[in-house]
């Protein structure tokens, strides 16, 4: 699912903590990606992500217009369809199933939000699997649980990345993510406890059935917060001098409201600041599951 936390603004928090911005950690998968996708033009191939865009919602209409300003800056097509706030789950499912079976789409994503009559998520079920970008088709969920090549989830790859590019090591070390969640929490604690030098980490997943959680995150290395529940992390929750990294969110509005709070900078080593962090490198996923989506489809 592509949410809504596409901002690369940041803002400087007032502790001591080094920031880990994920801006950078984003520019530096692009250029890999604008790398990948010359490398496939110059066999003929042009890597393309599609996009689907149900109603009129400003918000999400903007999000596609950056997607496609990015697809064209990395020398993708980025074919879209845009369907109106009253169509049908049968139209939808239509409009999936065109670009699935189209050979010159690589990478494909529906918009979320979609209009409440809609089901989104049997949506996304309908989406080939090969050109999943957002990497939640459960036929990839299983991929990643065993370990087969396949789109990964975009949030948790970027948070993979985000470690890897600020060289923070992360084998053999502690990882507490707050948060199960189907998109976050789940998917990342299987990635970061792969057997792979940026993951084989000993990881801890906490959730509300733990109502002792602040037990295991003081003692974490690394302390993911992907509960959705502002202010939910707070300075006593922290071990010092850990590495922080704040995805969950939510939205008052247009106001983001993180899952860490601010003065935990005071306490951890290294975080994320509170807008700019994940999100950006988010967004760069996407891309890179369409370019090896690309390169899978063409070897
Ligand atoms: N930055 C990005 O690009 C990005 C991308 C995707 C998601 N997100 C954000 O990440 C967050 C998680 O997303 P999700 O889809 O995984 O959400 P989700 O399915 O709602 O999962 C939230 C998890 O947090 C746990 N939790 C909630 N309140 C808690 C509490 N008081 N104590 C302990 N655990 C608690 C829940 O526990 P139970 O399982 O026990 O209910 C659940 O496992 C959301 O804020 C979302 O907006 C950000």
């Amino acid at each position: 699912m592509t949410t809504t936390s596409e901002s690369t603004e940041h803002h400087t928090p007032t502790g001591t903590a080094r920031l880990l911005p994920g801006a950078p950690v984003a520019e530096a998968v692009l250029a890999e990606t604008a790398d990948a996708a010359a490398r496939l033009r110059s066999r003929g191939i042009t890597p393309s992500l599609a996009t689907i865009l149900v109603g009129d919602d400003d918000a999400s209409a903007g999000y596609i217009a950056i997607k496609q300003r990015q697809a064209a800056a990395l020398g993708f097509a980025s074919p879209h369809v845009h369907l109106p706030a009253t169509a049908t789950q049968a139209e939808l499912h239509q409009a999936i199933a065109r670009f699935n079976s189209d050979p010159a789409v690589h990478g494909l994503l529906v918009q979320y939000p979609v209009p409440g009559h809609l089901d989104y998520d049997a949506a996304l079920q309908t989406i080939d699997p090969d050109k999943d970008v957002d990497g939640m088709h459960p036929l990839n969920m299983g991929r990643l649980a065993v370990g087969l090549p396949g789109p990964l989830p975009c949030t948790p790859a970027g948070i993979e990345a985000l470690l890897a590019y600020y060289e923070i090591p992360v084998a053999g070390r502690e990882v507490v993510i707050l948060g199960r969640g189907a998109t976050l929490g789940r998917p990342l604690a299987m990635l970061l406890a792969q057997k792979r030098p940026t993951a084989n980490a000993a990881v801890t997943v906490v959730h509300t059935g733990v109502p002792d959680w602040p037990r295991y995150t003081r003692r974490a290395d690394i302390l993911v917060a992907a509960a959705g529940v502002p202010g939910i992390v707070q300075p006593e929750h922290v071990k010092p001098g850990a590495v922080v990294i704040g995805a969950g969110v939510r939205y008052d509005g247009r106001r983001l409201l993180p899952d860490v709070d601010e003065a935990c900078a005071e306490v951890a080593g290294a975080i994320t600041p509170r807008v700019g962090g994940v999100g950006p490198t988010t967004v760069a996923m996407l891309f890179r599951n369409a370019v090896r989506a690309a390169e899978r489809a063409n070897q």
